[in-house]
């Protein structure tokens, strides 16, 4: 199943593994994706977006395309290809084209794997709406303030802690190396 299918369109990379085909577009581009072992002797075309459970998007069959209840615009493009207008992040994911074959034919099944970059203008969105000033910087402030006593018991606790710790290891070396003396005196007066 290793045909290379490449869409032209907006696409960086394009890449076959044995059975999903890797695709990764522009935020925003019009992404048509491949049905790849489309010929005109088939029954059906259906194409599914999987994920937890798999929901259909469209599909054409005895002469007649019927969207499904999708949450997105999206329609055939050439060579029943899935096009997808101005796709979002969101738009990422597993897509799979279900070929159902006439009688005497092979129904096919192909995954296509989309990712679809952040969208720049997005992030310099949300940048903006993440610095509402006055508010918020006083709330990180008392919350620091508060949290720093507990911080510094934990701290103290952890140096404590080490200090036993570190304390037994010598210890328990003294009580071995006494130990080791005991037994060679032992040896010598034997
Ligand atoms: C898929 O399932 C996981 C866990 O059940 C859930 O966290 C996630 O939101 C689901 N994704 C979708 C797209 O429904
Ligand atoms: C399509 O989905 C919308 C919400 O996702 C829902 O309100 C509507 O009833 C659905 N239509 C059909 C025909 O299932
Ligand atoms: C889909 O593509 C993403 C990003 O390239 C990758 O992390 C993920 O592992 C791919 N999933 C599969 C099933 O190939
Ligand atoms: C934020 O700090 C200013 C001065 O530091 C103070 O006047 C204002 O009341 C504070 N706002 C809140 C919500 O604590």
């Amino acid at each position: 199943n290793g045909a290379v299918v490449c869409v032209s369109q907006l696409l960086l990379v394009c890449s076959v593994a044995p059975s999903v085909i890797q695709l990764q577009a522009d935020c925003s581009s019009d992404v048509t994706l491949p049905c790849p072992g489309i010929n005109t002797n088939f029954r059906s075309v259906t194409w599914y977006k999987l994920g937890n459970s798999s929901v259909g998007i469209v599909r054409h069959s005895a002469g007649q395309t019927r969207p499904y209840n999708f949450s997105r615009t999206a329609s055939f493009g050439e060579e029943y290809g899935l096009f997808l207008p101005r796709i979002r992040p969101e738009d990422s994911g597993m897509y799979e084209c279900a070929i159902g074959a006439n009688v005497g034919g092979k129904n096919s099944n192909s995954k296509i794997n989309l990712t679809v970059e952040e969208c720049v203008s997005q992030v310099y969105l949300t940048a903006v709406t993440d610095t509402p000033g006055v508010t918020n910087a006083n709330l990180t402030c008392s919350l620091t303030v508060k949290d720093l006593p507990v911080m510094w018991s934990i701290v103290g606790y952890l140096v404590l802690g080490l200090g036993k710790i570190i304390l037994s290891l010598i210890s328990a070396g003294v009580v071995r190396v006494i130990q080791i003396n005991r037994s060679r005196r032992k040896q010598r007066r034997w």
